[in-house]
């Protein structure tokens, strides 16, 4: 049996989607690897989902290690920390792969990192590559952050989407033969999906919605939802965008939410179509169709951008800087006046942004150069 080089250790909807090109490529090539998944993400339509169409072999291990959300964070990352090291001193791979910013990216890069520092005793190190590397929003209230943040000061490989990223990992010390610019792999993802999301067009006229001529929402940031208050606002906000612009709401609701929106017992406009979360295909003609998406997920503004439809991003600030820069994303904060202005603002750009995220080559960079140097 040949020796597992590479370790990708992924757990939610978006690591696995990002992955996904990276992964193809290995199995295309024949790179050794193996998967585990740590469970995080858990319900069919945030996890199995994605392997099945996105055509990735089974994880080799599922660790099936679930959060508390939203306290035990800490908790949450040590029970990973402990099933991973046993798995990593086993297959013994040359470098564990990660993605993004949750809790299981953290625990992926910090168990083999442990493991690297006994190697006097073990004999061998492990590499951590981290894919998407460098963002940053600056605020440590949110877990992202902290993750994000001790990633990639642990890491061998920083692969950053832009020279934004680049800059901002040199200026905080880490070393600059450690960082590489590759673009982000959510462009191949797209690329390699769209014309067959193209198929999934009998989802709009299922709920009722016309193409161009809807609204496409997803909220999932424990900011926006843990808290009734702030949540309720959001709400009040899509009400009076959904009565100005007499546009219908598509909602994918992320099980967080739902269960935020159950415990609340928030009721929507009768605009807003509430939904399960959807399959890639279909969440990608949805974003491809839209007239606007509001949104505080990451991967979403990043996708908005791409396919040139603008977004406004329901919080604060982001980590996503290139999509404000070049006018496709606006930031409304959480206030309902302020979530109507940018959206009113928003639906009339002309929307002839340049892609900031790279060529859709990023997968075969990140392989080629850990293929050369891991
Ligand atoms: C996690 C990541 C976040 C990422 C998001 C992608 C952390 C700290 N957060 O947030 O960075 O943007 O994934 O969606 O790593 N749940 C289910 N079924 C599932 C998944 C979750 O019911 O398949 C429930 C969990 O039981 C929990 C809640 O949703 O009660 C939150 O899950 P959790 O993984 O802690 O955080 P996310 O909000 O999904
Ligand atoms: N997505 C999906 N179905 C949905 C909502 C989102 O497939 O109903 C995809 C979306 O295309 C993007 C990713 O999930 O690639 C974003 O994940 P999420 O918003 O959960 O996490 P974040 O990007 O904020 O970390």
């Amino acid at each position: 049996m040949k020796k597992t080089l590479f370790m990708f250790i992924l757990g939610t909807r978006p690591e696995i989607i990002k992955l996904s090109p990276l992964i193809r490529l290995c199995q295309n090539k024949r790179v050794p690897f193996k998967i585990i998944h740590s469970g995080q993400h858990y319900s069919y339509a945030m996890d199995r989902v994605f392997f099945s169409e996105l055509k990735l072999p089974m994880p080799d291990y599922r660790l099936d290690i679930r959060s508390k959300a939203p306290h035990m964070q800490g908790e949450h990352t040590g029970r990973m920390l402990i099933e991973i090291e046993k798995i990593l001193l086993k297959d013994m791979p040359k470098a564990v792969i990660v993605q993004g910013d949750t809790n299981t990216a953290l625990a992926g890069a910090m168990t083999a990192e442990k493991i690297s520092t006994t190697k006097s005793y073990t004999g061998f190190e492990i590499k951590v590559a981290h894919v998407e590397a460098g963002l940053r929003s600056y605020d440590r209230s949110m877990p992202e952050e902290i993750n994000r943040f001790l990633v990639d000061h642990i890491s061998d490989f920083l692969f950053v989407p832009t020279a934004i990223q680049k800059n901002i990992v040199l200026k905080e010390g880490v070393p600059s033969d450690n960082v590489f610019v590759t673009g982000n792999t959510i462009v191949d993802a797209v690329r390699a999906n769209l014309a067959l999301a193209g198929k999934k067009k009998a989802f709009l006229s299922k709920i009722g919605v016309k193409k161009g001529n809807f609204i496409l929402l997803t909220l999932h940031r424990q900011e926006n939802v843990d808290s009734e208050k702030t949540f309720r606002r959001i709400c009040r906000g899509i009400n009076l965008v959904t009565e100005k612009l007499g546009m219908s709401v598509v909602f994918p609701v992320h099980p967080r939410t739902e269960k935020k929106i159950r415990a609340f017992d928030i009721e929507f406009h009768n605009n807003v179509k509430v939904l399960r979360p959807l399959d890639f295909l279909t969440f990608l003609y949805a974003e491809s169709t839209a007239s606007l998406i509001l949104t505080d997920s990451g991967g979403v503004q990043e996708e908005a951008c791409m396919l040139k439809v603008p977004c406004v991003t329901l919080r604060d600030n982001t980590e996503r800087p290139e999509t404000i820069k070049v006018g496709a994303n606006i930031i409304s904060g959480r206030d309902p006046d302020e979530i109507l202005k940018a959206s009113l603002k928003m639906i009339e750009v002309r929307r002839d942004w340049p892609n900031p995220f790279g060529d859709g080559k990023a997968s075969s960079r990140m392989l080629d150069i850990l293929l050369r140097k891991a």
